[in-house]
């Protein structure tokens, strides 16, 4: 069992604990799984990092054959405010042509990014492409993004945990936290 006196200084609430989390997860993986029922190749494809702990509970409630590879993408620079250009870093290990892609990401923010990476990998000619992402902050939007499969709404703040992070921590706490805006202002 963890226990709460392991919430960091560093985070202001707990958003969405890991029970919510992960009960939606359950929910997402069996909608995805109805969907893709008739697939004969189905690939999910996370976006590093943030979605590694979310690509790995859903991955392992999908009653659907698929296969998992990941795809890296330019993060903000150290901190909360985009810097507007994306730029691909690490591409798929196998080719994604004629087959069932899933993009899986942890969260939209302007929409820039998953924008960008619907389109690159449109142009590969997939069989089907969607996308399905653990978290929106539609006041963020600046992009209109087809989303297929979405976790959560939520206000505009800053997020970590869960695959989460700024600069590269709290990645791994179990919930989903708002960060005290004194530590990236
Ligand atoms: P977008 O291109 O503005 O939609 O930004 C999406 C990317 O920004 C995500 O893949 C995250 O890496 C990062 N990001 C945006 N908001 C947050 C947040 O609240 N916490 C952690 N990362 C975030
Ligand atoms: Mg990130």
């Amino acid at each position: 069992m963890r226990h709460e006196g392991e919430i960091p200084q560093d985070i202001e609430r707990v958003l969405l604990d890991e029970p919510t989390i992960q009960e939606r997860v359950e929910e997402l993986a069996a909608r995805i799984s109805a969907d893709y029922a008739g697939s004969q190749d189905m690939v999910l494809v996370g976006v590093l990092k943030g979605a590694f702990i979310f690509l790995a509970d859903l991955a392992r409630r999908l009653t659907v054959p698929h296969s998992v590879d990941f795809i890296a993408v330019s993060s903000y620079n150290r901190g909360a405010v985009s810097n507007g250009a994306v730029r691909l870093i690490m591409d798929t290990r196998h080719s994604i042509a004629g087959r069932d892609v899933l993009v899986v990401e942890d969260i939209l923010d302007t929409g820039w990014t998953l924008d960008y990476l619907l389109r690159t990998l449109r142009a590969r000619n997939p069989s089907s492409l969607r996308a399905c992402v653990l978290i929106s902050k539609p006041d963020r939007c600046q992009v209109q993004v087809p989303i297929d499969y979405l976790g959560f709404e939520i206000p505009d703040e800053w997020v970590v945990g869960y695959g989460l992070d700024y600069a590269d921590r709290f990645r791994t706490l179990p919930y989903i936290g708002v960060l005290r805006r004194t530590v990236y202002e």
